[in-house]
């Protein structure tokens, strides 16, 4: 492929809807790669199906060890209903073993949750994309007015990519609210975790994750001790400014 330019990527597709957006993304680099762990990725998964031939569609999520069990249920449920495969990613054991021993299973609530993303997401998320030439997220503007506001619809990743490895992260829903998301779950059907009907909106890891009230943003539910402006968890850190970029 020759190089990718998510700037003209962006000028030329920025209208578009989602499906184009994937359209076009798959026409640019014959294969899909898409994240998934919530609602948003479901409706990106029934998308790209209809615009790409399955064997060009790499599902894989993170399994931090640390998920609802309706999350887990879910995953299943969204293998069986598409008839994919969902590549499973899980942190390092040894790692996992020291942080727990030396920290037991919640410093997150002591120390800020980045140390424990760091170990169960993030560096599993690097060796998922290494060598990789995109990934698809299902990212939106309106789910974090701190960190997310400015995100486009193709953008380099400097967090997991490299000058002699670019990385290009695609993100086909970010002009979508919320609202839209469920309309297209409601219309085709498409899977959801359960947990949404008990008043869950950003779906986690189960102890950093709890319902929202009416009039709370989604976000609200998400590492709520810490300060509201910076929550990103390392998958998205270019969304931070520097020089917080790079992830641990
Ligand atoms: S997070 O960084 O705060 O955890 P969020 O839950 O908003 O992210 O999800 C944004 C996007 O990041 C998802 O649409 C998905 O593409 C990706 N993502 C988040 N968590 C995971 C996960 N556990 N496995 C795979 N992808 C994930
Ligand atoms: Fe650890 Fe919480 Fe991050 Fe999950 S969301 S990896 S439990 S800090």
């Amino acid at each position: 492929m020759a190089s990718f330019d998510p700037n003209r990527f962006v000028l030329e597709h920025d209208q578009d809807t989602p499906k184009e957006i994937l359209r076009a993304a798959y026409q640019a680099f014959g294969e899909l790669t898409l994240s998934f762990s919530g609602a948003e990725d479901v409706v990106l998964i029934d998308l790209a199906l209809k615009v790409a031939p399955k064997e060009a569609i790499n599902v894989f999520a993170l399994d931090t060890g640390r998920l609802h069990p309706e999350t887990y249920a879910f995953i299943e449920r969204v293998r069986e209903h598409y008839g994919i495969t969902i590549d499973l990613r899980f942190p390092d054991a040894e790692t996992v073993q020291a942080l727990v021993r030396h920290k037991g299973l919640f410093s997150f609530f002591r120390d800020g949750h980045q140390e424990c993303c760091g170990i169960r997401k993030v560096a599993p998320l690097r060796r998922r994309l290494a060598g990789l030439p995109m990934w698809v997220t299902g990212q939106r503007r309106d789910q974090s007015p701190g960190t997310r506001s400015s995100l486009q619809i193709a953008e380099h990743d400097h967090g997991f990519g490299s000058e002699a490895s670019p990385l290009v992260k695609v993100n086909p829903l970010t002009h979508w609210s919320s609202e839209e998301v469920w309309t297209y779950i409601r219309m085709f059907d498409v899977p959801y975790n359960p947990l949404h009907e008990r008043g869950f909106i950003s779906i986690g890891c189960e102890p950093c994750t709890r319902p929202t009230l009416p009039g709370q943003h989604e976000r609200e539910g998400r590492w709520w001790w810490e300060d509201q402006d910076g929550k990103e968890c390392g998958l998205h850190a270019t969304n931070l400014p520097s020089p917080e970029v790079t992830p641990r």
